[in-house]
């Protein structure tokens, strides 16, 4: 029996024989008796297990049974005596499964710090904290598509292998079918030194996308509301803790729309994944709330129930430079540091839009405003939390000479975004889109602090071990 299943039905088996598995989480002998509390992963709690010294039904050694060895156990269902803890099994028959020896065993003491951890990551998910936090984070995907299917989105991801930048500055992962450990076998140019392309499994340049924005694009250009939840990969030396090299990427187009209605999508969803988790993971939200995360449920009630400021960049700009506490200048012009995105959202006391960016500092695909300032029809969501920047979206330049020209003057290759310049020659339509990094919304609704905590096996600058 899954022990999710045992907390939602318990009260209708008290004094029956149940069996569960599970890992060892902690272990303690008292006298004769062994209190045991495992876990299968499937719920916050666990179940506790009492084992008589006497046990008459034993298989295999329980006396190395330690924290992290897996076992089999079959017993009565009763009532605990123990606050807080409705239920327990007196086991009759115990089946060890897996020791995990205490001497090598790297989790087999109790606490332990978040960055100890890092460095096992295929067996923190063993802990109570890491398995309420994937645990939340399934919940965030299933609240996702349930959210984009109520709004008529059709879900569809793209081809992550591409030949298009999107984001210029992002950086991107070259890809290549060439063992790259020897240089002298790599085709090579017979005038340079440069990599012959065209002799490589492409035949021409190709990445992994840092963004299927482009491919939406045209797939809403035929069918609407779209979004994806592919992975996106950016090679930026980034080292702050909100950065990965691959990250889950959701990202909505949408047709006939306008600014407001994207800000207003990306709101609503927002709410509607708080709302979500509070309906259905209150187990794990509580239990991180108690260790890792003090204050969790009240976070994520705030944000449920928060009112998201919108403002223009150039009002944004405004408020900072009349801020008396920051230690740097704040110059029109320039992106928002983290400190700045802390200053407003706290100076707002919630979320934040700021829309309406120089185009000079943004991406090429973004609509430009006719209205002579220089300005885009686009925005970044804020957090608060020390989240910061958590969306980042805006409308498309829908008008092919303006998009022509904007690419020139941002020395943008037509040359493979020719499908892209089609949407724009054929029928083309307003329209906009937004992505949403869901490995910073989960930090967000976990209150974990770092992006390598939230996601299983994280990849990052240095960092790829699995
Ligand atoms: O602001 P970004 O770069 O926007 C785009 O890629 C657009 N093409 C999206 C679109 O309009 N379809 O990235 C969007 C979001 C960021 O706000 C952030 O939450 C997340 O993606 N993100 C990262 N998350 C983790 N690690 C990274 N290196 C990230 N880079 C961006
Ligand atoms: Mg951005």
């Amino acid at each position: 029996m899954k022990l999710n299943y045992l907390s939602q039905n318990y009260e209708t088996l008290f004094d029956t024989i149940i069996t569960v598995n599970g890992w060892i989480q902690t272990v303690r002998t008292q006298k004769d008796l062994t209190f045991m509390k495992i876990n299968d992963g499937s719920n916050a709690e666990g179940v506790q297990l009492i084992v008589d010294s006497n046990l008459e039904e034993k298989d295999g050694n329980i006396n190395e049974l330690n924290i992290g060895s897996s076992v089999k156990a079959t017993g009565i269902l009763v009532k605990s005596p123990a606050n807080g803890q409705p239920y327990e099994i007196l086991v009759k028959k115990l089946k060890v499964l897996g020791i995990a020896p205490m001497s090598e065993y790297p989790l087999s003491k109790g606490k332990l710090p978040l960055d100890y951890l890092r460095n096992y990551a295929h067996l923190r998910m063993r802990t109570q904290t890491f398995g309420s936090v994937f645990r939340i984070k399934s919940s965030i995907s299933i609240a996702t598509h349930e959210f984009y299917k109520s709004k008529g989105f059709l879900h569809i991801n793209p081809n992550i292998i591409t030949v298009n930048e999107c984001e210029g500055g992002a950086g991107v992962f070259q890809i290549t079918e060439h063992d790259m450990s020897d240089h002298s076998k790599l085709p090579q140019n017979k005038n340079s030194t440069k990599h012959e392309w065209s002799q490589d499994h492409f035949c021409r340049p190709a990445y992994l996308t840092v963004s299927s924005q482009l491919q939406l694009e045209a797939i809403a250009c035929s069918l609407g509301s779209v979004y994806t939840t592919n992975k996106s990969f950016r090679s930026e030396h980034s080292t702050t803790s909100k950065h990965l090299s691959e990250f889950e990427h959701l990202e909505i187009e949408d047709v006939f729309i306008e600014l407001s209605d994207l800000m207003q999508i990306g709101e609503d969803y927002i709410k509607f994944v708080g709302q979500y988790l509070l309906d259905n993971c209150l187990d794990d939200i509580n239990n991180l709330g108690k260790f890792v995360s003090k204050g969790l449920l009240e976070r994520i009630n705030t944000i449920v129930n928060a009112k998201f400021t919108r403002l223009k960049y150039s009002e944004a700009i405004e408020i900072l430079k009349n801020a008396t506490t920051l230690s740097q200048p704040v110059v029109y012009g320039e992106d928002l540091c983290s400190e700045f995105e802390n200053y407003l959202t706290e100076y707002f006391k919630g979320p934040v839009f700021v829309s309406h960016w120089p185009i000079d500092i943004k991406s090429f695909y973004m609509k430009q405003c006719n209205d002579g300032t220089g300005e885009c029809e686009n925005f970044d969501l804020l957090m608060p939390y020390k989240v910061g920047e958590l969306i980042g979206g805006s409308m498309r330049e829908d008008n092919l000479d303006l998009m022509l020209n904007i690419m020139k003057k941002k020395g943008v290759n037509p040359e493979p975004l020719q499908f892209y310049l089609d949407l724009r020659r054929f029928g083309t339509v307003q329209h906009g889109g937004f992505g949403l990094g869901l490995d910073r919304m989960c930090m967000m609704f976990t209150g974990m602090e770092s992006i390598k905590d939230v996601v299983a096996f994280p990849v990052y600058y240095k960092n790829c071990n699995y």
